[in-house]
């Protein structure tokens, strides 16, 4: 049997992809290429020196998944796939909700009629809101304050609504923090198109030359040095936390909710200082206004995963750069093409 990745090409979908492969699993990989490149497919296979299937369908597309469960012998879902950007939701907020919530809706019935009905689901520690009550523990308060994290909600709602519905399902919910880093290769990694919403890709393309200077966001928040703390964790953690959550949906049943991330947080500048030292680049910085919607510290209380999943995070900050920046590079130069 296999494991369906949806937005299997993606940034955090394609690592895991490599981790499920390399431990044995077998895969069937669907993207709509919407925010992927095709050659990423071919990188998983070199890494793993494994073959698998690949779909290239919408999941809003029901036939198109009604086809894959009839022709593959599905075992359990892992979702991935989905729109991420804040700032883009708040503009096109319809296509957030049709694609999250109505492709997430489309997706669980295709599987539930295929007898399919475990599911492990990328939600996102945005579901806490702006609360300032750190750190997130999973039975925290949640709250949002644009559509991208309202299609996160929604869809745990979803899934909870559907486990309690049907003893059989089970559903794990897993709420990132903020993944970043890349493969040890060099070979998989974030790359987004244009001029990078996220703090280490825009980093990244500073240190290339890209782009002249980071805008830091604020600098006087109630933090140690005034500047946004987040909790950043490995790609590769991450991906290990979906291998994790795979083995809990297989020997549980109903929803749960669960928080990954490393439980310390860092700050803005930390970031850059880390990024400076694992690329020997100076990154130039000027301190720009607050970015609308953002809140001063968001970490997470991690010790649900390492109590129901045994996953702890394992690499460190310096790591996490270490690898963006050997990715970045490889970009750049050409050699990842
Ligand atoms: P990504 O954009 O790199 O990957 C998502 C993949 O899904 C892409 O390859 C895209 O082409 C595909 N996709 C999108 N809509 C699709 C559709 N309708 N049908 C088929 N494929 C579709 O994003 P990512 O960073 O790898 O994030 C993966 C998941 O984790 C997303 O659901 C995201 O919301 C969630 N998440 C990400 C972060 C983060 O910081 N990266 C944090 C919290 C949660
Ligand atoms: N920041 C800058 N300059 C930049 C970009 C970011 O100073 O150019 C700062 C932000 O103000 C924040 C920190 O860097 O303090 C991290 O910002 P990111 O945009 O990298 O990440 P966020 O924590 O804002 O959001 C991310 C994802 C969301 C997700 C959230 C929680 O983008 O989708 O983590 O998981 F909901």
């Amino acid at each position: 049997m296999a494991i369906l990745v949806t937005g299997g090409a993606g940034y955090i979908g394609s690592h895991t992809c490599v981790e499920l492969l390399q431990a044995g699993e077998d895969i069937v990989l669907l993207d709509n290429f919407s925010n992927a490149k095709p050659q990423v497919v071919n990188r998983i296979k070199e890494l793993s020196g494994r073959d698998f299937p690949l779909y290239a369908v919408d999941i809003l597309h029901r036939e198109g998944l009604e086809k894959i469960f009839a022709r593959e012998d599905i075992e359990a879902v892992i979702h991935f796939a989905g729109l991420k950007a804040v700032g883009e939701s708040v503009k096109i907020p319809l296509d957030y909700y049709q694609n999250n919530v109505s492709g997430t809706i489309n997706l669980c019935q295709v599987m539930a009629r295929a007898g399919c009905k475990k599911i492990v689901f990328s939600s996102s520690a945005t579901v806490y809101g702006n609360s300032t009550d750190v750190p997130f523990r999973e039975d925290s308060p949640l709250s949002t304050t644009n559509p991208y994290g309202s299609t996160k909600r929604m869809v745990e709602d979803i899934l909870r609504d559907l486990c309690a519905s049907d003893p059989e399902w089970s559903a794990c919910l897993l709420r990132y923090f903020n993944p970043i880093g890349a493969h040890k290769s060099g070979l998989l990694g974030e790359d987004p198109n244009g001029i990078p919403n996220n703090l280490l890709p825009y980093i990244a393309k500073v240190a290339v030359g890209q782009l002249e200077r980071l805008n830091v966001f604020g600098n006087d928040y109630d933090t140690p040095d005034g500047t946004g703390v987040r909790d950043y964790l490995h790609v590769v953690d991450l991906a290990i936390g979906h291998l994790k959550a795979l083995d809990y949906v297989r020997t549980h049943k109903g929803a749960e909710a669960i928080n990954l991330g490393t439980g310390r947080g860092y700050s803005v500048l930390e970031v850059v200082k880390a990024f400076e030292k694992a690329s020997g680049v100076t990154i130039p910085y000027r301190i720009a206004p607050r970015r609308p919607g953002d809140i001063a510290t968001c970490y997470a209380d991690p010790s649900k995963a390492k109590k129901l999943l045994g996953w702890e995070a394992a690499r460190s900050l310096e790591e996490m750069c270490a690898d963006a920046w050997n990715f970045t590079r490889r970009q750049q130069s050409g050699e990842s093409q």
